[in-house]
């Protein structure tokens, strides 16, 4: 089974985030084509950026950094649940991106995305560009949820709409045969380098 983490890209008090993941998490949870997990950027724990180089050429030297590593590198798929700061993602889940590299390496990634009215989409077209260097496939699908704030219940919880979960299916489905081709494609260029 190939394994997909959503990843919340918050670590604010009180932060909305973890709503549209566990949202996503529990209609993926109700399918049987991968193994999805949250995967929080809040409790891992990452101080800012804080290995001697970059993770591209320098091995980790931090506790921090090996456990995001093995969590991040038995993953084949991502969903980014991002905030909208500044036009941006928030800076910690840029940092929290900046502390790998070969663990995303060739692994698809979709979106979802929060924030005012341009629902988080700024948000995920800088993300798009960091994807590039990162050797993550970024697809096409992307939830966005504008002004989000206006369509809580009493209890502060957001109304997922039937137009949202519709979307949500079809990008996971988007996503797990993209995970499935390139898992099997890293296993493929793997044993073609160990035959080498
Ligand atoms: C520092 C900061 C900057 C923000 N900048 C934007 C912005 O540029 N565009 C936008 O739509 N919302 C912006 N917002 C509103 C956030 O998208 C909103 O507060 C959201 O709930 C933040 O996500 P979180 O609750 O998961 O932390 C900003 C919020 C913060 C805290």
């Amino acid at each position: 089974m190939p394994r997909i983490g959503i990843i919340v890209g918050s670590t604010r008090p009180g932060r909305f985030g973890v709503q549209p993941a566990q949202w996503l998490l529990d209609l993926a949870n109700a399918r049987s084509d991968a193994d999805y997990e949250l995967v929080d950027i809040e409790a891992a724990g990452l101080p800012l950026f804080d290995e001697p180089g970059s993770p591209l050429m320098v091995e980790p030297q931090n506790t921090h950094t090996i456990a995001w590593k093995e969590r991040i590198g038995a993953l084949d798929g991502f969903v980014f649940v991002t905030p909208e700061y500044n036009h941006s993602t928030s800076g910690a889940l840029k940092n929290a991106l900046d502390y790998l590299f070969h663990e995303w390496n060739d692994k698809p990634a979709a979106f979802v995305s929060y924030g005012g009215a341009s629902g988080g989409s700024r948000a995920v077209e800088h993300l798009r560009g960091i994807m590039a260097e990162l050797k993550v496939y970024d697809l096409r699908d992307q939830i966005l949820l504008p002004s989000y704030y206006l369509n809580l219940d009493e209890g502060g919880r957001y109304r997922f709409s039937e137009a949202e979960e519709k979307a949500a299916a079809a990008m996971l489905d988007e996503l797990v045969f993209w995970t499935v081709q390139m898992t099997t494609a890293r296993a493929a260029r793997k044993a073609e380098l160990v035959a080498a």
